[in-house]
């Protein structure tokens, strides 16, 4: 292997490849608010979701990772695995939602490792199938990018003002 196609099947593809998944994952940032996914329903007296998964954030979401894969389709031809990836990473992060709201933790409230990850493992796990995944090293590498990535943008976050802490 020539240390050109290394450093593309280490760095660039993967990169490329989850993009949808980090997109459909931060655009409700952005876009989301409204009425909750949950419809403010509770289970054993705590919401289901509680109130910072919304519908809008989440069908936004879902179509903001798949117009990356629309992007990217004339390079890599893999729109059905953005579809998925995007699908995939919203999935993740509302089962993340689910998992704390039944620990009783707060909307809001960190825990970490499933708020950094868990929108990361679903997408790859929904978008497997379909095969052309990066290889080990360029999953190692997004696996310490994402991590990286939810710092910066706690940081950013923080410095605009649209979060208290940063952290
Ligand atoms: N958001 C949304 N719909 C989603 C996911 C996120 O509208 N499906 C929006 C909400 O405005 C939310 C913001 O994006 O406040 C940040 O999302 P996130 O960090 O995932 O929410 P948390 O505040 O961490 O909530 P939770 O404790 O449920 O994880
Ligand atoms: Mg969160």
């Amino acid at each position: 292997m020539t240390l050109q196609v290394f450093l593309y099947a280490t760095f660039a593809y993967p990169v490329l490849y989850i993009l949808p998944a980090y997109v459909a994952n931060g655009a409700p940032v952005l876009f989301g608010g409204g009425r909750p996914l949950d419809f403010k329903v509770k289970i054993g007296g705590k919401r289901i979701l509680g109130d910072n998964k919304t519908v809008r954030g989440t069908f936004l979401g879902i179509a903001s990772g798949i117009v990356i894969g629309v992007i990217e389709c004339p390079f890599l031809h893999m729109l059905a695995i953005a579809a998925l990836l995007s699908v995939g990473a919203l999935a993740g992060d509302i089962l993340g939602s689910f998992i704390k709201r039944r620990a009783g933790v707060e909307s809001g409230k960190s825990v970490p490792l499933l708020d950094q990850y868990g929108f990361f493992v679903v997408a790859l796990l929904f978008a497997s199938p379909l095969g052309r995944l990066p290889s080990a090293y360029g999953l190692l590498f997004l696996v310490l990018l994402t991590g990286l990535l939810h710092v910066l943008a706690n940081m950013g976050a923080y410095m605009v003002g649209v979060k208290k802490v940063p952290w």
